[in-house]
């Protein structure tokens, strides 16, 4: 058995991937949509600043029962990488996990890079097969992501009540919202922002790389995001005295799926922290997503269990947690 790259343009290859990435990832779902196939060939677009390999078990057999997906970004030498993987439902327990793991690793090291980070999903309460899978093929938790969703739309009147208590801490700030695009102006400061979070995001035990970012990077982004199908909802934080942006939040809807949207990052610049600028944002979100006319009825966001402050306006907002997402690591 050999896991392959396959060519995301390449549809026979890229439905035999879909199928068994589907059929294994449909029963952690709890409640929410999950990716959709125009969404994994815009992650797998060769052009992007970011992209996900995709990898197959034998890409000739109808029926392959292991599918992979390996982080490969290709702006600049990293050293960790990121990766899906997942045995068909009704092939596990075969052996079949062990053999590819064994080769996604191969996979990983010959491109260079020193860690390996796999993710696993599952409701609060389970106990996946991926906790002794992991151990076996000697990886280790990396971080535990809790996953909160929010029911939408949201009760009348406590965006509002929220943004009032918050903005008395934001004086020295202006909230702005854009859909989809970030102005042209604003690109090198959305750039040294998208820096910072890679380096800031808590994590309990993982190793980060520096990111360098420019004007191009912001847009490439964005138009991945337009790619997918997907809606962006983008607030920033504009510091009036400098007259900069020195914070954002992103939320994004699948336009075939709109009833699930999903909180993506949200940062604020060091030295601009504490004035309730990160709730704030969230509220414009959330606020434009309600005027938008889709029709959401669940906002989803995952966090390091370590990251106590977003959390706390998680918490605040209303959010309730119902999953969990294991990063498994490895050092190759
Ligand atoms: C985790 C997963 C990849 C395992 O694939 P698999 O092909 O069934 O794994 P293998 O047959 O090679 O099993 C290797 C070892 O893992 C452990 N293991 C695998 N499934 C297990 C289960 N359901 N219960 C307990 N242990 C299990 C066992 O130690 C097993 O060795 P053994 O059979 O000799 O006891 C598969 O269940 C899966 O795709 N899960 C959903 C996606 C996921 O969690 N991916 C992240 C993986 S880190």
């Amino acid at each position: 058995m050999a896991l392959v790259v396959i060519d995301r343009d390449d549809d026979a290859a890229f439905d035999r991937w879909f199928d068994v990435f589907d059929r294994s990832t449909k029963e952690k779902l709890h409640q929410r949509a999950g990716w959709r196939p125009s969404e994994w060939r815009a992650r797998s677009n060769p052009n992007d600043a970011v992209i996900y390999w995709l990898l197959l078990a034998d890409d000739q057999d109808p029926e392959p029962g292991v599918v992979a997906a390996l982080e490969v970004v290709a702006r600049e030498a990293m050293t960790t990488t990121r990766a899906e993987f997942h045995v068909d439902p009704r092939r596990r327990r075969q052996g079949l996990g062990s053999v590819a793991m064994a080769q996604l690793e191969a996979h990983a090291r010959e491109r260079g890079f020193r860690q390996l980070v796999v993710f696993a999903e599952e409701a609060s309460e389970e106990h996946g097969a991926h906790h002794d899978f992991a151990a076996k093929a000697g990886f280790v938790v990396g971080d535990v992501q809790v996953r909160r969703d929010l029911v939408m739309p949201r009760p009348p009147g406590q965006l509002q009540t929220l943004w009032d208590q918050w903005l008395i801490f934001a004086a020295d700030y202006e909230i702005v919202t854009f859909l989809g695009q970030t102005p042209a102006n604003r690109l090198d400061e959305r750039a040294r922002l998208g820096e910072q979070i890679v380096a800031d995001i808590p994590h309990s035990d993982l190793e980060v790389d520096e990111e360098h970012w420019d004007a191009a990077t912001v847009r490439h982004r964005e138009s991945n995001v337009v790619e997918m199908g997907r809606r962006l909802f983008l607030s920033y934080a504009r510091h009036i005295a400098t007259d900069t942006f020195v914070a954002f939040s992103e939320l994004t809807v699948s336009e075939e799926i709109p009833d699930f949207a999903y909180q993506w990052d949200t940062m604020v610049a060091r030295g601009h922290r504490g004035h309730r600028l990160g709730g704030l944002m969230k509220v414009a979100n959330l606020r434009a997503l309600e005027a938008s006319g889709l029709a959401t009825r669940q906002v989803s966001t995952f966090n390091s269990a370590t990251n106590v402050n977003m959390i706390a306006v998680n918490d605040a907002l209303g959010c309730v947690v119902t999953e969990r997402r294991f990063l498994w690591r490895k050092n190759l």
